[in-house]
């Protein structure tokens, strides 16, 4: 069986299928004690974990939270515009004053792609990355992975299509690095300007026409459009960009009945997806925000030197 080895969780991009599975079985583990009486573990008892979100975020930061004080941890939430990063300090000195106050776990969301790593390099508490830019968000990559596993049993074969603003996502690179080392089909799609086929690299194939993955897919993710990374327009208006890449109630119709409607949040209803669409019995968007914290309390444990699945 594959053994955790590591302090930090900055990427999925560097993880091997042993240890993506590894998360997936021990946040299982997790989520059988989430539907106990008693929630609490005391696997985290005595470990202090220090939340610091330099971007706005409901679910990542809340499930965070959630997560520690399910396995006991102490937890101190840190707010960018309430931390003397506003009044010049870096980064790494805000983060160097967290561990001298004996922070054990850093859960860092960061602007910057490359900030955990730049931490988790530096310091001695675990650094987890909680988004970083455009880079990655691996613990959003490994529940959503989750939620299809849970759903579908497997991820060898599956097709998952992952549409809208790719290249500004850091949701759809987590996911695509843990989908294909699992054996799926990824599928991304887009208008050129947000889908490049450079991205083609990454292991998944490319198309432009949404079309083309409509009747054949198990999965549909759809991603929000990123307008606080783009500094120019990427397509002529909302309107448009619906028009030809929404899921509305006339594509929906024409996913197979098994289809899972997928979104990371946070949604813009009517535009990548429509009101009925994200609300219907096909959506498993709550889904994945329920098992985001079975997810987060996995990567807590495993990183903190916790044994693995069998808890
Ligand atoms: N999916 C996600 O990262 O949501 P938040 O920005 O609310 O954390």
């Amino acid at each position: 069986m594959t053994a955790w080895t590591h302090k930090d969780l900055v990427a999925l991009d560097a993880l091997s299928a042993g240890e993506i599975t590894l998360l997936l079985d021990t946040a299982k583990a997790f989520k059988g004690v989430g539907q106990r009486t008693l929630k609490k573990v005391p696997a985290l008892r005595g470990k202090t974990l220090v939340n610091f979100f330099v971007e706005p975020s409901t679910r990542t930061r809340t499930s965070f939270e959630l997560a520690a004080m399910r396995l006991s941890a102490d937890v101190v939430n840190i707010a960018a515009t309430a931390s003397s990063l506003q009044k010049g300090e870096t980064l790494k000195d805000t983060a160097r004053n967290l561990e001298a106050l004996l922070a054990d776990i850093i859960v860092l969301r960061h602007s910057s792609a490359g900030a955990a790593q730049f931490l988790a390099e530096r310091l001695q508490a675990s650094v987890i990355n909680a988004g970083d830019g455009s880079h990655e968000h691996p613990t959003q990559g490994l529940l959503d992975v989750f939620t299809m596993r849970e759903r579908f049993g497997r991820i060898e074969g599956l097709k998952v299509a992952i549409v809208g603003d790719i290249l500004f996502s850091r949701v759809a690179r987590s996911n695509v690095h843990a989908l294909v080392t699992l054996g799926a089909e990824v599928t991304l799609v887009g208008p050129t300007t947000l889908v490049p086929h450079t991205l083609e690299s990454l292991g998944a194939r490319v198309t432009h026409r949404i079309d083309d993955v409509l009747e054949t897919t198990d999965v549909i993710n759809l991603l929000r459009i990123q307008h606080e990374r783009q500094r120019k327009e990427y397509f002529p208006s909302l309107g448009e960009y619906t028009a030809l890449f929404g899921l509305t109630k006339a594509r929906a119709a024409r996913l197979q009945p098994g289809c899972l409607i997928m979104h990371p949040g946070p949604i813009n209803r009517g535009v990548e997806i429509d009101s009925d669409m994200a609300d219907g019995p096909h959506s498993v968007i709550l889904e994945q925000v329920t098992n985001g914290l079975a997810v987060r309390m996995a990567v807590l444990y495993l990183c903190a030197g916790g044994a693995g699945a069998a808890l």
